[in-house]
């Protein structure tokens, strides 16, 4: 078996759900020390808030246990579906927190680590960044502005040897589409054009397993993608074509 990441570290945020778990597993399986973060601490994986800065910092001692840090995978991630006339602010801030000021906070904290290291961030944002989805007005402006912001930190981090790309994945089997569609089975989500939601989110292909966006951060953060930074992988069956 291939063993990519021997001696690397990696830092995997959203460890707890689908694809942070699938992602753990593969880089683990493949030689790396891996430590996760989530929302809420687990088994193996710490707890960490990736919006807030104090929770980032503490979460820093992580890197530190290590011994630095050659990997950084930003997972962790919200979903809900809103009407736009019922996107209240607290919601708007849900997603912005989370979606793009947590990988804003988690890059920020690791990159003295990644400097010693000349190590690599991936990203995940999602296909509703580069396509538009109904009732996903906030979910789509996050993961559209986290594409950017790693974009120009590939620019920014170059000279310093780090390489810093995003994967787009269409619809994966996880507790986050489920949950977002749970949420709206009741009466909040009367209204909402299903079919229109479901083509749009990658539905008409099938949802993939977690393993195949876990396949593709490894691809980018291996050697392999040595000279490949500020990309956007999408991982979706073509949805977003
Ligand atoms: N599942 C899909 O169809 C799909 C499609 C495109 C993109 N994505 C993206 O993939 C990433 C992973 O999602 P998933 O599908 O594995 O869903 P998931 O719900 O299984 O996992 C998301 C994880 O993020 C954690 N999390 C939420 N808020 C957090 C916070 N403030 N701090 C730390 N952790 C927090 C949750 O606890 C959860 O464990 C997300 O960024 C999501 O937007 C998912």
């Amino acid at each position: 078996m291939t063993r990519r990441f021997e001696g690397r570290r990696a830092l995997v945020t959203g460890a707890a759900g689908g694809i942070g778990r699938s992602t753990v597993e593969l880089l683990a399986g493949e030689g790396a020390q891996v430590v996760g973060v989530d929302l809420v601490a687990g088994d193996d994986v710490l707890a960490c808030d990736v919006s807030d800065a104090d929770s980032v910092a503490a979460a820093g001692t992580a890197a530190e246990r290590l011994g630095g840090l050659d990997v950084l995978v930003n997972v962790a991630g919200v979903d809900r579906f809103r009407r736009f006339e019922d996107l209240d602010l607290a919601t708007w801030a849900l997603h912005l927190g989370v979606n793009l000021t947590g990988p804003m906070l988690m890059s920020q904290a690791a990159l003295p680590h990644l400097r010693a290291s000349r190590g690599n961030i991936v990203t995940i944002a999602s296909i509703a960044g580069l396509r538009a989805q109904p009732y996903q007005a906030a979910y789509c402006a996050s993961k559209s502005g986290v594409i950017m912001l790693m974009k120009s930190l590939a620019l920014e981090l170059a000279a310093d040897g780090i390489r810093v790309n995003t994967v787009c994945p269409g619809g994966v089997q996880t507790d986050l589409p489920t949950q977002a569609a749970a949420e709206h089975s009741g009466a909040s989500g009367a209204g909402l054009d299903w079919d229109l939601l479901m083509e749009t989110a990658g539905a008409r292909w099938g949802f993939m397993p977690p393993s195949d966006i876990a396949d593709a951060v490894a691809y980018l953060a291996s050697d392999a993608a040595a000279s490949v930074t500020g990309a956007v992988l999408s991982v979706d069956r073509g949805t977003a074509c």
